[in-house]
This record gives structure tokens, sequence and C-alpha cells, in this order.
């Protein structure tokens, strides 16, 4: 399976050492092109190579790490009908004003401006430090929350989490689990369990 991850800062980056170490085949991307990334592949190791954001987006699965500001313009020129995307973003900018209970989550937003992809959204939890360090801790595994509409696609996040050391936890569709994972205000934000 091969992972493409679109925004290469410190989400993209803490997931590329995971997936890279755990062997998966990774393409990395930001919008300033692959020169700008040749030291990162280097220290991040493994089966990475750096990309275009069309190269990230030809992937199985694509992990989408831009911030809240960036997400409709790297979204906009790519056709991801039917590809998995992990969405780990969240309404860090004046927009989050407008997620009222009841209102779409951010994840839905993204499926929408995605254009048919099955969005999951995992990774959003944590700050970036905690997901980069090992996921086993204590005899245990660090949780990772997800959520999504299509069980298909939420089961190949589950199957990638379980590969890379973590315990996924599915919190079930786009609106309800997003709305437990928002970050800031929803009751799992921040949250750093260990399963055992
Ligand atoms: N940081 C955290 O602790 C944390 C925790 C949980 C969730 N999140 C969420 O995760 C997302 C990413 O956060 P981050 O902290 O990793 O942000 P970041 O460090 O600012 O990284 C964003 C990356 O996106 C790239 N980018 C910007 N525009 C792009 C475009 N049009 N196409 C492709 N790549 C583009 C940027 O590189 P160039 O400018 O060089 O293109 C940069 O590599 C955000 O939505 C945030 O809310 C962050």
């Amino acid at each position: 399976m091969k992972i493409g991850i679109i925004g290469a800062g410190t989400i993209g980056t803490a997931f590329a050492k995971h997936v890279a170490a755990a062997g998966y085949e990774v393409v990395i991307s930001n919008s300033r092109g692959a020169d700008t990334l040749k030291e990162k592949i280097k220290q991040i190791g493994g089966n990475i190579v750096a990309g275009s954001v069309e190269e990230a987006a030809k992937a199985d699965v694509i992990l989408l790490a831009v911030r809240w500001q960036q997400v409709a313009e790297a979204l906009d020129p790519l056709s991801l009908e039917g590809k998995v995307v992990i969405d780990p973003t969240n309404w860090d900018s004046p927009e989050f004003v407008l997620a009222e209970p009841g209102s779409k989550t951010s994840s839905e937003v993204v499926c929408q401006l995605t254009k048919g992809a099955k969005v999951v959204k995992a990774f959003n939890t944590l700050y970036a430090q905690v997901l980069a360090a090992n996921p086993q801790v204590g005899g245990g595994k660090r949780v990772i929350f997800y959520s999504g509409n299509d069980d298909d696609a939420k089961a190949i996040v589950a199957s990638i989490l379980n590969r890379i050391g973590f315990a996924g936890v599915d919190l079930g569709s786009l609106h309800e689990g997003g709305k437990l994972q928002r970050f800031p205000g929803g009751p799992l934000s921040t949250l750093n369990l260990i399963k055992l």
C-alpha cells in the first residue's frame, strides 16, 4: 500500500516517520516542490520519497496535513474520488466560530471539498510532539481516535494504525465522531490515553 502525505510540517512529518519506519512506501509533498524536502526525507529515512502534491495524491491513502486555511487551496486541483483521505485538520482559524454544535464538523467540510474521497478523521486530537513519540508506552499502545462514514476506509486506517503501533478507537461517523474529536472544545481533544 502506498501512502501520500500532503503537507510536510509537524503533523505530516510525525506521521511520515511512523509509516516509513513501518515499511510503507511513502510520498511526501508540500506546496514548494520536492527539492525543498531533500533534507527532510533523509532525516525520516525508510522507503520515503519527496514528490509533488499530485504525486502524493495518487497514493492509495493520503494524509491531508495542511493548516485549515490551506485546505481548500490544496484540495482544489486534485482528483480524490474513491481515495482514502486521512484528515487531521482542525479549525484553528477565525472560521472556528462556525463550528457550533449541530453544524458541520471540519471533516464533513473536508469531505465536501475532496469531491468524493472516503474521509477518515484521525490524528487531530494530540499535539504533534505526542504523535511523533513512540506509541508503545508502559506496556500499552497510545490511542488514536478516528471517525468516518465509510467502513472500508476506516478498516484501512485501523490497519495502518495497528501496523505503526497505535491503538485505534472508532468513534463512528464524521458527524458524531468529529464532534468528540473537535479541537479545541471536543471532550477527547488533547486526551493522551494508553490502551493496556
Ligand atoms: N501541530 C499540531 O500539534 C497539530 C495537532 C493536531 C492537528 N493539527 C492539524 O494538522 C494540520 C497540519 O498542522 P501542522 O502543525 O503540521 O502545520 P504546519 O507545520 O504549518 O505544516 C503545514 C504544511 O502544509 C504545507 N502546505 C501549505 N499549503 C500547502 C498546499 N497548498 N499544498 C501542499 N502543502 C501545503 C506547508 O508547507 P509549504 O508552505 O512549504 O507548502 C507545511 O509543510 C493542521 O490542520 C492542524 O490544525 C496540528
